[in-house]
């Protein structure tokens, strides 16, 4: 029983992690079938939708891969325990947002979901099951799953239940997720039994290079997952410090960035300057391992990583002062257009999305705000930016503060005092600028934080400039 090949696979969480990975392996391995399970029912008729423009996540090249394995091999449904029951392998990709209550509050991750799925699997589970940690965890919440599965078994007597346990952390990014999935630089497994990890190893193998696959203990692999996103959230707080300084200076950050990135050593991904990083996972991960450094005493370590988050964050505040000081200090009743509102270009998700911050400090200044984005939906923009009120009389203009969503660019730009580019979709990459000034109010300005627009087009159209990190424009 132990030995056997896997032949059918569980993955609780159908979200942006969960859906886009098992599409992906069931795509790559016909003889194994998928089934993807979620409680939340809205979201797995989505997936079932025959309208695959309908599906909860936008990723491009997900429609097809859909489109090929769902109802042969790939199934979602909200039938949990059925599906536990007949896994021989189990992935837990549920979300794990940060506490806001109690104990590591504002830092530790909420394992309550983890937990939960845990106590389902040692339940329900048959014969040997192998459980893999897909979702982004704190260093050893291996050994919490562990306990769970293995308190059960000792209450039961009579089970045929055995488990092992593996971290399989997703680096995956939004927006070229499918491309990650297929393409991995690396795939990572941790663990502690050879057996279960070569189980996992066969399916990669499918499709990735051996050499690629990378196995580690539990928790060095667990670990990994969180440095490597402090790692690359730490490069764009560093860049993010010097775009400031270029515009103080006369620099232009674009020219920096491209200078330092061919040096070899330093490598040219992850140097792009902008409005902060947002996305569910870089400030969760960081704030995770500040806390696990503060809690072993490590201080430095923690003050060390926590200085990305308070820079990322600086940054948002300093890009939504440069806005009020260049609208003459005051933007109360100025219609101001956001340009994107996902956390990057090509996904319809606003999780720490940095137009959220920057709305909020806006709307709490008085203006009124236009807010466009090609994918995300007027729903989610309303939920994050629930309960924010307007600084003019301390009170609610409307439910949600004094803002309407208009997909159209051009409709959102007509009698528009000022215009934020803050997601860098390509579409507002061929903006009309004369036909934007026609539309705008005089004086009119664009202020570009993802450095995406020509800055001498849209002068020569009449309206006036500013791009992040640019001393040319300050
Ligand atoms: C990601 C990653 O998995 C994780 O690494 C990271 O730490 C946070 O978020 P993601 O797929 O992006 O997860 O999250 P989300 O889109 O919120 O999907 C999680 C899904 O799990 C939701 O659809 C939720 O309904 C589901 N869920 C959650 C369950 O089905 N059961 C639960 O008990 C809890
Ligand atoms: C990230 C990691 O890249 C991925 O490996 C991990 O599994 C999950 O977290 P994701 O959050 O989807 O992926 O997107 P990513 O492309 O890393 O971008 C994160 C944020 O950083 C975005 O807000 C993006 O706009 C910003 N960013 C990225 C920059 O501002 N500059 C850059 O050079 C790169």
């Amino acid at each position: 029983m132990y030995r056997k090949q896997i032949k059918n696979i569980c993955c609780i969480g159908a979200g942006y992690v969960g859906g886009p990975t098992m599409a992906v392996i069931a795509d790559k391995c016909p003889d194994i079938n998928v089934f993807v399970v979620d409680k939340n029912k809205s979201r797995i008729d989505a997936w079932n939708s025959p309208d695959l423009d309908l599906l909860p996540v936008y990723e491009p090249g997900l429609k097809e891969i859909i489109k090929r394995v769902r109802f042969k091999n790939l199934f979602f449904s909200t039938e949990t325990i059925q599906n536990i029951k007949k896994a021989d392998a189990i992935f837990i990709s549920v979300n794990t947002p940060i506490k806001t209550s109690g104990l590591g509050a504002g830092q530790a991750s909420n394992l309550k979901w983890v937990e939960a799925c845990a106590k389902e699997i040692a339940e329900f589970s048959e014969g040997h099951t192998i459980v893999i940690e897909k979702s982004t965890l704190p260093v050893r919440t291996a050994e919490i799953i562990k306990k769970i599965l293995f308190s059960k078994l000792k209450k039961d007597i009579n089970h045929d239940k055995t488990f092992s346990i593996l971290s399989n952390p997703e680096f995956l990014a939004e927006g070229t997720a499918i491309k990650d999935l297929e393409f991995p630089d690396r795939v990572l497994i941790g663990g502690e039994e050879e057996n279960a990890i070569n189980q996992l190893k066969t399916i990669y193998e499918r499709w990735v290079e051996p050499s690629r696959i990378i196995t580690t203990n539990l928790w060095s692999s667990e670990l990994s997952k969180l440095v490597a996103n402090a790692f690359l959230a730490q490069r764009i707080s560093s860049i993010n410090s010097i775009s400031a300084l270029c515009e103080k200076t006369g620099a232009d950050i674009n020219e920096v960035s491209r200078a330092i990135g061919f040096d070899s050593r330093i490598g040219s991904k992850f140097l792009k300057a902008g409005p902060g990083f947002g996305g569910s996972c870089f400030k969760k991960d960081i704030l995770n391992l500040v806390y696990l450094s503060r809690y072993f005493g490590l201080k430095e370590t923690a003050n060390f990583w926590e200085q990305v988050v308070i820079i990322n964050k600086w940054q948002k505040e300093r890009i939504y002062s440069i806005i009020v000081n260049k609208l003459f200090g005051n933007i109360t009743d100025k219609k101001i257009v956001i340009l994107g509102f996902s956390f990057k270009a090509n996904t319809n998700d606003v999780r720490e999305s940095p137009a959220i911050e920057i709305s909020q400090y806006l709307l709490s200044e008085g203006a009124n705000l236009s807010i466009s984005d090609p994918k995300v939906d007027e729903e989610n923009i309303k939920l994050s930016l629930n309960g924010i009120k307007t600084g003019l009389s301390n009170q609610d203009l409307n439910e949600y503060g004094n803002w309407h969503f208009e997909r159209d660019i051009y409709k959102a730009l007509k009698n528009a005092d000022a215009a934020i580019v803050l997601t860098e979709w390509d579409t507002y990459k061929t903006i009309n600028w004369n036909k934007a000034s026609d539309l705008m109010n005089s004086p009119g300005w664009i202020f570009d934080t993802r450095s995406i627009i020509d800055g001498n087009v849209v002068k020569d159209s009449g309206l006036e400039f500013w791009s992040l990190g640019n001393g040319d424009y300050d």
